[in-house]
């Protein structure tokens, strides 16, 4: 399926008077890198080699240190890697997952495919990443949950203090969903090393993207890894023998390739992103007093040492037509997420109803994502922020 926010895949908006500026444009980033990994697939294709194997290894420990962990177990996606964490844990029927609402799809969709059922907390105001003071209150009313699963979204930590706080004093489990936070610091300690399991997306879109679909699980627990090494082979340790029931989701060899490439480069891409922000950040304080700005920009809880800005995400009023006049000028934008997942259809058996969850309710109808891509000349940004700021004024 095309991805309409991709530059390669994008229809160009009605006549737009420059050039357009996609959400994201990965054909700049791999005109960097091309040559050299040409040479690292031709290595994979020369060997024949492609489930697991030296390259998969190879990226793994490379992706163990930059995450400061132990270990790090690649398979076939993000959304895979949530379901071996969970399978990890023997997280299944009658146990509860505490989860939030305003996340993508697949954060909910494991702890349902692993046989529990998500319980919902709200996100807090400003970060929008899970209410830990909410979280005690969730906790006291569902005896039966086994896990907490913060995510990091838009590459921003969770308050994770306070959540695995709660879980000690519980005696549960925390997985975090770091799908979107390779690099994120959270005081100074990497995401996918601040609790029992990380969870990692390689999805093309992401800080570090493959060539197609990729995941990775992250641990520090020798036995935990030993199982999802197993788990993402069925289950399985020994050749046809079965601990228990896995899923068959590996990392391909040529993708394992192109990460471990690619990785060499992303501090520099997570500084570009940063730089990126920070001229948005000032050019949007320009418009006006706090409480007078219709857009209200990404705010920096004091513990995330380290953002790494897979998107750029505004608070604004009149969030459609301004992503229409956006659309109009050429500017790629997105919507992260329309409608939280409390009142998804396939959710509506969980019995949440509209209202159950207010910040992450009205942050749906203002959130909108702007290109941040560290390709990104300032002119071009320059233009993203003019068109808001003119789109203000008129
Ligand atoms: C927060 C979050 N969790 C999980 C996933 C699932 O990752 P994947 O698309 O690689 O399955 C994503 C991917 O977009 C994500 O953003």
């Amino acid at each position: 399926m095309a991805h309409p926010l991709i530059a390669s895949e994008m229809k160009t908006a009605k006549k737009p008077k420059e050039a357009p500026i996609p959400l994201l444009d990965l054909r700049k980033q791999y005109a960097a890198f091309r040559h050299e990994v040409g040479r690292a697939i031709e290595r994979v294709l020369d060997s024949q080699y492609f489930i697991l194997g030296e390259e998969v290894q190879a990226f793994e420990a490379r992706a163990a240190e930059y995450c400061g962990v132990r270990h790090a177990v690649g398979c076939a996606s993000g959304s895979d890697a949530l379901l071996l964490a969970l399978l990890a844990l023997e997280i299944g029927p009658g146990d509860e997952v505490v989860t939030v609402p305003f996340t993508f799809f697949a954060t909910a969709g494991a702890i349902v495919h692993a046989g529990a059922k998500p319980v919902f907390v709200d996100i807090e105001p400003g970060t929008f990443n899970m209410d830990a003071g909410q979280l005690e209150f969730v906790l006291k009313r569902h005896p039966k949950a086994r896990a907490i699963l913060p995510v990091h979204l838009y590459g921003g930590c969770a308050d994770m203090d306070a959540i695995l706080e709660l879980a000690r004093t519980k005696g549960i489990a925390v997985i975090e969903d770091a799908a979107q936070a390779i690099g994120s610091e959270y005081k100074g300690r990497r995401a996918g090393g601040l609790a029992e399991l990380g969870c990692f997306s390689f999805f093309p879109s992401k800080n570090l993207g493959a060539f197609g679909d990729g995941g990775m699980v992250t641990a520090n627990d020798d036995r935990l890894a030993e199982r999802l090494r197993a788990l993402r082979v069925h289950g399985s340790q020994t050749k046809y023998v079965y601990d228990w029931v896995g899923l068959n989701s590996r990392l391909d060899a040529l993708q394992a390739a192109v990460l471990r490439v690619k990785l060499q480069y992303l501090d520099g891409w997570t500084e570009g992103r940063q730089r990126n922000a920070a001229h948005y950040t000032r050019r949007f304080q320009e418009l006006g007093a706090p409480d007078e700005v219709p857009v209200v920009t990404p705010a920096a809880a004091p513990y995330q040492t380290r953002h790494i800005y897979n998107q750029y995400t505004l608070r604004c009023q009149r969030r459609d037509e301004l992503r229409h006049a956006l659309t109009a000028e050429g500017i790629g934008t997105e919507i992260y997420y329309p409608l939280p997942l409390h009142l998804q259809k396939c959710f509506a058996d969980l019995g949440y109803r509209a209202g159950d969850f207010p910040v992450s309710e009205r942050y749906a109808h203002e959130v909108l994502s702007l290109p941040i891509y560290p390709e990104l000349a300032e002119p071009e940004l320059d233009r993203v922020a003019d068109a808001i700021a003119a789109f203000y004024r008129s």
